[in-house]
Formats: C-alpha cells, sequence, structure tokens
C-alpha cells in the first residue's frame, strides 16, 4: 500500500561535530550499524520497498552504503567473516535506494518537497533517522501503515514528553478518537516554553499524502525561517484530516548525546547479536 519511503538526511549533524565533520550523522554506528540503516530496516519491515533519500553535499557514503563493495565482498567471501555483511546484502536486495541533492537547507519542510520527484503521486512515509524506534513486534511504521488502510489521510507519530521538552518538538493538541488517537486540530513547531498545546510531541515518523507537495509549494518560513512540515500539515488537518498516533514502542532522540548513548546501551543489550 505504502511502497515509498522519504529520509530527509542532508543535515549537518552539528550536535556531533567533530564527528560528522565529514562523515554524514545519519552514518554515525549505533553499536554496529548505521542510524539510518535502523531506519531503512524498520520501512521494509512496514512493506516498503523504495527508499527516498533527501541527501547532500560530502554524504557521498550513503550512497555507497546501500551499493555493493566488490572489493570487500571479494576479500570475505568464503571466509567466517562473510555472515557479517548478510544484513546489509539483505537491505539491498530487499529494496530499491534513490537519491536527490538538497542544495539549500531551509528546513523539513522544504527537504520533503525536494523529494517530491523521487516519490511522485502517492502517499508515502517519512523517517527522521535521529529518531531511532524500536519495537521487537511491529515497528512504528507498520503500525502507522495498518492505521492508513482505516483513516487515509496524513499521521504523525507522537510521544508524550515533559513539559520542558516540549520546546524542542513539533507539538500537537486535538480531540481523541480512542486510546491512543486523536484527530490533530491545532500544531506548533517548537513551542515557546510554557505555550505548548499539550505534552504530545512528534517524532520522526510520518505517513502523509501527496497533497503535502502542494502545501509545502507555498508554506512560507515560519519557526527559525525555515519551511516546516508541521505548518503544512497544519493547513492539511484544517481542510481535512490528520492523525497523530502515540506509537507502541520505544524512541531515541538520537540526535542527542544523551539520547544517543541511551540507544547505544539499549541496542547492545537488546538487539545487537552478540
Ligand atoms: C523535526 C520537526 C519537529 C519534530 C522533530 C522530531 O525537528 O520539525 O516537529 O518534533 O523533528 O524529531 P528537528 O528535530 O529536526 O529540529
Amino acid at each position: 500500500m505504502i511502497k515509498k519511503c522519504l529520509f530527509p538526511a542532508a543535515g549537518y549533524g552539528t550536535r556531533f561535530l567533530p564527528a560528522t565533520k565529514s562523515m554524514p550523522k545519519e552514518m554515525m554506528p549505533v553499536v554496529n550499524k548505521p542510524l539510518i540503516e535502523y531506519g531503512v530496516d524498520e520501512a521494509i519491515q512496514a512493506g516498503m520497498t523504495n527508499m527516498c533519500i533527501v541527501s547532500g553535499r560530502g554524504k557521498h557514503s550513503l550512497m555507497d552504503h546501500f551499493d555493493k563493495n566488490y572489493e570487500l565482498e571479494h576479500q570475505i567471501e568464503g571466509t567466517s567473516k562473510e555472515p557479517l555483511l548478510d544484513d546489509v546484502r539483505g537491505l539491498i536486495n530487499s529494496a530499491s535506494y534513490t537519491f536527490i541533492r538538497q542544495s539549500e537547507m531551509k528546513g523539513l519542510g522544504h527537504a520533503i518537497l525536494t523529494g517530491r520527484d523521487l516519490v511522485g503521486n502517492e502517499p508515502f512515509a517519512v523517517v527522521l533517522a535521529d529518531d531511532l524506534c524500536i519495537n521487537p513486534e511491529s515497528g512504528v511504521l507498520e503500525q502507522m501503515v495498518n492505521l492508513f488502510k482505516q483513516f487515509r489521510c496524513s499521521i504523525v507519530a507522537v510521544e508524550e514528553v515533559p513539559e520542558d521538552q516540549a520546546h524542542k518538538y513539533g507539538v500537537i493538541s486535538g480531540s481523541k478518537i480512542s486510546e491512543d488517537l486523536y484527530r490533530v486540530e491545532d500544531m506548533v513547531e517548537k513551542p515557546e516554553p510554557g505555550t505548548a498545546p499539550s505534552n504530545l510531541a512528534i517524532i520522526g515518523r510520518y505517513i502523509l499524502t501527496p497533497d503535502i507537495f502542494d502545501i509545502l509549494e507555498h508554506t512560507e518560513p515560519g519557526k527559525g525561517g525555515e519551511i516546516q512540515i508541521t505548518d503544512a500539515l497544519l493547513e492539511q488537518a484544517k481542510s481535512g484530516c490528520v492523525i497523530a498516533y502515540r506509537f507502541k514502542g520505544k524512541r531515541f532522540d538520537c540526535g542527542s548525546v544523551d539520547g544517543f548513548i541511551e540507544a547505544t546501551n539499549y541496542c547492545y543489550e537488546n538487539v545487537y547479536n552478540k
């Protein structure tokens, strides 16, 4: 049903300098796997087959990671080390990878709009690889795809956050449909302290209907002077429907050093095959 997954991956990753000076932040390894690979795993598990990556200058290693490395393959073929490549070989064989370069950094909304030619006119998922989500039974994207079958409109994943953290996120408010579902009525990108409309923060998983592209075309720069997906989604919510879903699973903010370390410890204990 939803075949394409967009990965905005052009950002500089300044919080991880100097590590990210010449290495894309999406390639930072959580234990032995680059961040973006966790996102691709989740998309494939949700039935997606086209990974559309919005990349930027100096990010060639993202392309190389999802391609064959003949020299390495040749060197380890038939040795005890060959199984170490199984995972990434599986990913390469299960999906196509297309890339487009975002030449100017004008915000998440602009990054998504840059991916328009890769996505075309169909509903698609968006993964912000910084947010590492883990739920062994069913990944967050799979949960959202199942909801999409029911609602057929854009869906954002949300999580309850403490009041003093709300300023870091897009925050929604809306009417409750059921235990974990809300119909979005308001949405604010990074609200000033004390002004958040609720404690439900958007995390980096979206399903978007393609009319979002036309909205993004005329979305004016918002918070921080950037084109915000939150503003475009609010317009969609006002003229149609946007659902917020309190997902099942754990989420780590790997865009922060603390979250990255937490994710590393968690994955080492629970995900990594020791
Ligand atoms: C982006 C979005 C924000 C969302 C967050 C989730 O912000 O603009 O609405 O809550 O991702 O990680 P960023 O973290 O890129 O500043």
